[in-house]
């Protein structure tokens, strides 16, 4: 449900006050006006508001003071200031002071709006960022990262030493192996836990983006850039910044990395000012990094930088013990969310589950199981509920547990055989073509199989 957003407008000018009012109350819009500084603080006293319009010069007080008793007593309310030519570089001077915008006069109202809607983004981020924040720390407790095998301890063991230091971590592994939900849980069980986790998918930002992403901007650094902006590092300061997929980075960035990396300080693009930070680096690759390095694509002292510490995430298929303890995890998360009773796994399909090769690891395990919990009608998930490429590959590869290899074959001749005699309708000249074949061979197998009757 979208949430109403509360507009309070301070104008002495009652038209004016009014016009923009009117113009303002769309799309759900509670507008609220105020003639004067007294008026305004009487009623910010009593209601909540998202976002206050102000003229800078009021007959009682000015813009600035109303700005500075909101920004004291609710923080989250956003403050546009109206000026005129004369008074801009006051209103230049309120945006230090904590305005979010401010708009010359003559009011053009589609920058007012397009100014409103920037700072409803601004605070449904903010109040994301709080949730998302609650919920992370609750969800990443060590115990929620399943792993019993002796691999995984190993990576447990390795964990809890580093998550009381701040020390640089490298993560490894392939894609789906949890390297996010570790870094995570390094961070939310550190010393920083309180302090911000900000990750940032290297590969997915656009090259050209990436540095002022990480580093921030001044206004006028570039075109377009309408205001200063803070960066990732920046905003992880105190805390720590996750760099995944590391190395997609350019190589002139890497070189930039690397010395904030050893300087800890940067400077924002287009400003000489240096900026001192204190923050954890954890990154992650799903790529051999020393390969980079010797192909070329990787700078090695970043490397030798970045890998202090190690962490290697073994691929899910060399910790078959592990998957069924995390079918079960999703199998209650998946109920759970979905309000139905904890369903139950037959063991053929536990054993196709455990004998999959799982290119795509924990992710895809958790995949198929949100998939299989939601098509399955029962309370109980036999091995024809999974996917068919599963219980093909279960069917034709070999565990530790062993399988039964003549039957396996017998199985699957009698199942490909039926299916060809139906799509001819018995025909078994034209069976046995589809299955290249000769016909006597055919009868022969039907008869061995006892489907000659
Ligand atoms: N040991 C585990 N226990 C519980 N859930 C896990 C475990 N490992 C991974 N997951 C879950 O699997 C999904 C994939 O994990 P994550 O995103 O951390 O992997 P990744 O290595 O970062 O993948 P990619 O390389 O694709 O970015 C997530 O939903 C995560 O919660
Ligand atoms: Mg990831």
């Amino acid at each position: 449900m979208k949430e109403r957003t509360r507009i309070l407008i301070i104008d002495d000018e009652e038209p004016a006050r009014m016009a923009m009012s009117k113009l303002l109350s769309t799309n759900g819009n509670v507008v609220q006006g105020a003639a004067t500084g007294e008026e305004a603080l009487d009623l910010l006293a009593r209601e909540h508001f998202n976002i206050v319009i102000t003229d800078l010069l009021l007959p009682d007080t000015s813009g600035i003071t109303i700005l500075v008793q909101i920004k004291s007593t609710s923080p989250q309310t956003e403050v546009i200031l109206i000026t005129g030519h004369a008074t801009a570089e006051t209103a230049v001077q309120a945006m230090k002071e904590g305005a979010f915008d401010y708009i010359v006069k003559p009011l053009n109202i589609d920058e007012l709006r397009m100014i409103i809607a920037k700072a409803v983004e601004k605070q449904k981020l903010l109040s994301e960022n709080v949730y998302l924040k609650k919920q992370l720390q609750e969800r990443f407790e060590f115990d929620n990262i399943i792993g019993g095998s002796p691999a995984m301890q190993k990576v447990f063991n390795r964990m809890k030493r580093i998550i009381t230091t701040d020390s640089t971590v490298l993560i490894f592994g392939e894609s789906g192996t949890g390297k996010e939900l570790v870094a995570k849980a390094i961070h939310f069980n550190g010393t920083r836990k309180d302090k911000p986790f900000i990750a940032v998918h290297c590969g997915a930002i656009p090259e050209n983006l990436l540095e002022s992403e990480l580093f921030g901007y001044v206004r006028g650094a570039f075109t377009g850039a309408m205001r200063d902006k803070i960066g990732k590092f920046e905003a992880a300061h105190t805390g720590t910044i996750f760099l995944d997929e590391i190395v997609t980075m350019p190589m002139h960035l890497q070189t930039k990395l690397l010395r904030v990396l050893q300087e800890q300080e940067l400077e924002r693009l287009g400003s000489t000012r240096t900026i001192k930070l204190d923050v954890r680096i954890i990154s992650a690759s799903n790529l051999n990094l020393e390969q980079e390095v010797r192909n070329g694509n990787f700078r090695e002292d970043l490397y030798y930088r970045l890998n202090v510490i190690p962490v290697n995430l073994p691929p899910l298929r060399e910790r078959v013990e592990d998957i069924l303890p995390l079918s079960r995890h999703f199998l209650s998360k998946n109920c759970r969310e979905m309000q139905r009773p904890l369903m139950t796994i037959s063991q053929e399909a536990v054993e196709a589950l455990e004998t999959y090769h799982w290119p795509g690891n924990v992710r895809e395990l958790e995949n198929i199981i949100e998939r299989t919990v939601a098509l399955t009608e029962g309370n109980h998930i036999a091995l024809d509920d999974l996917p068919p490429h599963i219980r093909d590959e279960a069917l034709t590869r070999v565990s530790e547990r062993g399988v039964d290899m003549v039957k396996t074959m017998n199985d699957i001749e009698r199942r490909m055989i039926l299916d060809a005699l139906s799509l001819t309708k018995g025909v078994k000249a034209r069976a046995a073509a589809l299955l290249r074949l000769n016909r006597t061979t055919l009868v022969e197998k039907m008869r061995r199989l006892g489907l000659d009757l």
